[in-house]
């Protein structure tokens, strides 16, 4: 099977901090997805992973270094062509979910439609139907704050997959959720990422979920260590 990357990241580097406190997080690091995949990113805490999204995602402007996404180079751009880049082609769970309090869990999800240009009343509609879809139904009208970790997490994931992004950027989707919650929205996210020039990229510590995965891409110090192919031959262990 030939592949089209999707996503390339060459050669990216990022630090943080003053030159006496400074934290490098990516260090000449080189990623690629491809489409129709779904590749998780896993390592240990702090190597790297959430700035390596933020790099793809066109919300962190590396130090030096390249950023490919569906044959668009992110690096130069200005925040303005950025942002059209984001609305048009990104759906991102946050780590965080960063759902906005003061509006309700359906005004939540409905944000990326009304973005691109949805009525009011399409946007709705289908905001309710995917909330239904990850088990929120009843709870639309209500705020975000009223709801478990887990059920906010659903909005979350339900915001980012609600227009059908090309890319869909996921950092630990399944963190707060039950085995059983978690495999559900797993097949949602996979099924997604099947669909002919769409790419998924999930970070997570999850090994329950890691089956979904096409290929695993191990990170340390903020490198890709290595790139497991067959994500059942991985031993879960070292995490
Ligand atoms: N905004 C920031 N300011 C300063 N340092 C930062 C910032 N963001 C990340 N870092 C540092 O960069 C390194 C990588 O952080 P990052 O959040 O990418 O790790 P991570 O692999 O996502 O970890 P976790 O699994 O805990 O989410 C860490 O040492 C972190 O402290
Ligand atoms: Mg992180």
């Amino acid at each position: 099977m030939t592949h089209t990357i999707a996503v390339a990241a060459r050669q990216v580097d990022i630090s943080f901090g003053s030159e006496e406190a400074k934290v490098i997080a990516l260090n000449h690091t080189d990623f690629s997805a491809h489409t129709g995949e779904l590749i998780m990113l896993v390592g240990p805490s702090g190597c790297g992973k959430t700035t390596l999204l933020s790099v793809i995602a066109g919300t962190l402007t590396p130090q030096s270094g390249e950023i490919e996404v569906f044959g668009q180079r992110l690096d130069g751009l200005s925040q303005e062509e950025l942002t059209t880049f984001r609305r048009k082609n990104l759906g991102f769970v946050f780590q965080s979910f960063n759902l906005i309090p003061t509006l309700s869990v359906v005004e939540n999800v409905m944000i990326p439609l009304l973005i691109q240009g949805a009525s009011h009343a399409v946007a709705k509609k289908k905001a309710t139907e995917i909330l239904e879809k990850v088990g929120l139904k009843g709870r639309e009208e209500g705020k975000p704050n009223a709801l478990s970790g887990g059920q906010q997490q659903r909005v979350a994931i339900a915001r980012a997959l609600v227009h059908e992004p090309p890319l869909l950027i996921c950092d630990e989707p399944t963190s707060a959720l039950d085995k059983d919650t978690g495999a559900q929205i797993m097949e949602m996210i996979r099924e997604l990422s099947r669909a002919p020039n769409r790419c998924v990229v999930v970070v997570t510590h999850d090994f329950r979920i890691f089956k979904y995965a096409d290929r695993i891409a191990e990170m340390e110090d903020g490198k890709i260590k290595r790139v497991v192919d067959d994500p059942r031959t991985l031993d879960p262990t070292y995490l």
